[in-house]
């Protein structure tokens, strides 16, 4: 009734920016990611207690955090009825402030662990779509190296899961993220995404941008064609952001550093013939790639950016897995 399961946190290289329903946390749009390294979320879950407990990072969670895990496990449990209460416990081996999704691998985690202490053996498919449930971006972080979210068509989302299209081994690239602001991000990603799709007149506009640079970016990644894959990525993040920013009132999650990481980046670029490109979450953090060999010298530049107060490096990571079962 006990297992424990490790997940890496994921970057969209295509964004994932708005739903088409929000009750079964369906995507408006697919989207397509890496999937991070060495820096992993372990969860434990043990079936059979009285009543749900979450523990994170080793502080024990509020009603509130703790009715949105209980919600999830709610749909664990119509899968096998019977199993009571769990007890979560969950750690992250990198700081919240990081600007890293958490909730990806968290929920991803989450999934494969509860899942298996149940003694259900899911399909990768209807495990991404658990995970999904939870949050959109944890139904990536399952697969390692570049995945793909499908949308799907169906109301009821049973088509909407992640697949991976190419394993952690094809392409090693290194992940600089620069930390340009301290503290929590003031909107989450759930709500500016729906505040973007109620009152953003660019929406739209934004969803007609995402199956066609889910092809690029697929392509890109499958030909190790660094250059193809920066222009899709810039490109996404920025029409994601530009979604956003024209919301009513508009959601706007950078700081001035945010933006002169970006000019850094494109002078790398243009100016040394450095391959690199950024990509922005729903924070102030920009996270850089570039190839291995480069990695310093991008490190350099932008650690020396103003505004820019820390660094932290990654790789390409690999598949969410179980580490102990009994
Ligand atoms: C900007 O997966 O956190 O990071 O499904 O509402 O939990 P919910 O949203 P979430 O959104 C991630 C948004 C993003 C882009 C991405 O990861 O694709």
């Amino acid at each position: 009734m006990q297992a424990t399961a490790f997940a890496h946190p994921n970057i969209a290289l295509v964004k994932y920016w708005g739903k088409r329903d929000r009750d079964l946390n369906l995507p408006a749009a697919g989207s397509f990611s890496a999937t991070l390294g060495p820096m992993r979320t372990r969860t434990t879950v043990r079936w059979g207690v009285p009543t749900d407990r979450l523990v994170l990072d080793g502080t024990e969670r509020d009603a509130a955090a703790t009715a949105r895990v209980s919600r999830w496990l709610d749909l664990v449990r119509a899968h096998r009825p019977g199993l009571g209460g769990a007890e979560v416990v969950s750690d992250n081996d990198f700081p919240t402030a990081a600007g890293l999704a958490s909730s990806a691998s968290a929920f991803a985690a989450l999934a494969l662990a509860s899942t298996r202490a149940a003694g259900l053996e899911l399909p990768d498919d209807a495990l991404s779509v658990l995970a999904r449930r939870g949050s959109g971006s944890a139904a990536r972080s399952l697969f390692g190296g570049f995945v793909e979210m499908r949308p799907g068509e169906r109301a009821d989302g049973t088509d909407a899961f992640a697949v991976r299209c190419q394993a952690a081994e094809h392409w090693q690239l290194q992940v600089i993220i620069a930390l340009t602001a301290r503290g929590a991000k003031k909107v989450s990603s759930t709500v500016g995404m729906n505040h973007t799709e109620a009152t953003s007149p660019y929406f739209r506009a934004w969803v007609e941008t995402v199956a066609p640079a889910i092809v690029a970016a697929r392509e890109a990644v499958e030909a190790r064609d660094f250059a193809r894959l920066a222009a899709v990525a810039e490109a996404s993040a920025l029409q994601m952001h530009a979604s956003a920013i024209g919301a009513d009132p508009g959601v706007l999650y950078w700081r001035g550093a945010t933006v002169d990481v970006i000019h850094a980046v494109r002078r790398l670029r243009d100016d040394e013939g450095i391959p690199a490109f950024f990509t922005i979450d729903a924070g102030p953090h920009v996270k850089v790639f570039t190839l291995p060999i480069h990695a310093a010298t991008v490190r350099e530049r932008i650690i020396a950016v103003d505004g820019v107060h820390d660094t932290l490096e990654a790789t390409i990571g690999g598949d969410a897995r179980i580490v102990e079962a009994e």
